[in-house]
């Protein structure tokens, strides 16, 4: 689907991911509803674009939030939603706060359902319409320090999959978008050197969001980034038991790390 001159709720805007879809979109003359929870950061965002773009301020975990969003989706009549938010937590199930595990689950998960239910009024309307879904390689193997996070990306590309096929045919096309490591703020200091203890390696968000827009206008289903990355989710599919004794082989550097992120 063509972004040009399209209106585009794009929610985390003001995350690492977020903000650079959102320069890039900015720059294809697409009209953009940014939603945050930061005003600050907000403002900052919209200062570097290039046009004037709605800015909202709302809470996904929130009825009232979504609530928010939807009524401005309505009067901007919305042509795609992008779905850029999300949290996570690296640490141990045994050692992790049910609070975060509470908001993995609904920032990740819960919320965006409930957000996508909303939309799909306005969406169907249209001859054409996009929801685009940023999952993670987390959301294909199971990877340990993120157990929770891990449940909220797999039910976010089941929810995605299902939701594609529930909608073939009414002009609505569901993207789920799977980003390898991404250099952002998402991944506290701890999780960064876990990566480079595991030789895993990152992008920038400006890749990544040239290649979601990219999978975007060529109406990819489901689009993974990064070499191995890719392999391994099919290595996991096929044969999770060479995946699990390859990552149960890291553990004693996962638990180093993870202790690092409670300390
Ligand atoms: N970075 C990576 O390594 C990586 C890899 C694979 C997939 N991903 C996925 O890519 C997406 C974007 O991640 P990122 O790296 O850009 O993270 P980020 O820089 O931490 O940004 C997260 C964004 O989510 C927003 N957000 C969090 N909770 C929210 C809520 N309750 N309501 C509204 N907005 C909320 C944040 O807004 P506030 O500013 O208000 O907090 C922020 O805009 C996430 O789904 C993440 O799981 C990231």
């Amino acid at each position: 689907m063509e972004v040009h001159n399209k209106t585009i709720l794009l929610v985390g805007a003001t995350g690492g991911i977020g903000a650079a879809i959102a320069k890039q979109l900015d720059q294809l003359n697409a009209h953009l509803l940014l939603v945050g929870r930061s005003e600050q950061a907000l403002r900052q965002l919209s200062a570097g674009l290039s046009h004037r773009h709605i800015l909202l301020l709302a809470d996904i975990n929130s009825a009232a939030g979504r609530q928010q969003i939807v009524t401005q989706c309505q009067q901007q009549a919305i042509d795609i939603y992008i779905n850029a938010a999300g949290v996570m937590d690296f640490q141990l199930l045994a050692q992790q706060e049910s609070v975060k595990i509470e908001q993995m689950i609904n920032t990740n998960l819960l919320s965006p359902m409930m957000l996508c239910q909303l939309l799909l009024p306005l969406l169907t309307q249209k001859s054409s319409a996009a929801i685009v879904n940023i999952g993670s390689t987390f959301g294909s193997i199971g990877h340990p320090g993120f157990a929770v996070y891990c449940a909220s990306k797999f039910g976010l590309r089941g929810f995605s999959e299902a939701l594609r096929r529930e909608l073939a045919g009414s002009g609505v096309q569901v993207l789920y978008f799977s980003p390898r490591a991404t250099r952002t703020a998402l991944n506290t200091h701890a999780v960064k050197q876990l990566n480079e203890a595991l030789g895993n390696r990152s992008d920038s968000p400006e890749q990544v969001a040239k290649m979601l827009i990219a999978s975007l206008k060529a109406n990819n289903g489901q689009q993974f980034m990064g070499w191995p990355e890719k392999i391994f989710v099919r290595l996991n599919a096929l044969c999770p038991n060479l995946v699990h004794k390859a990552l149960v082989k890291k553990l004693p550097i996962i638990f180093r790390y993870a202790n690092e992120n409670t300390g």
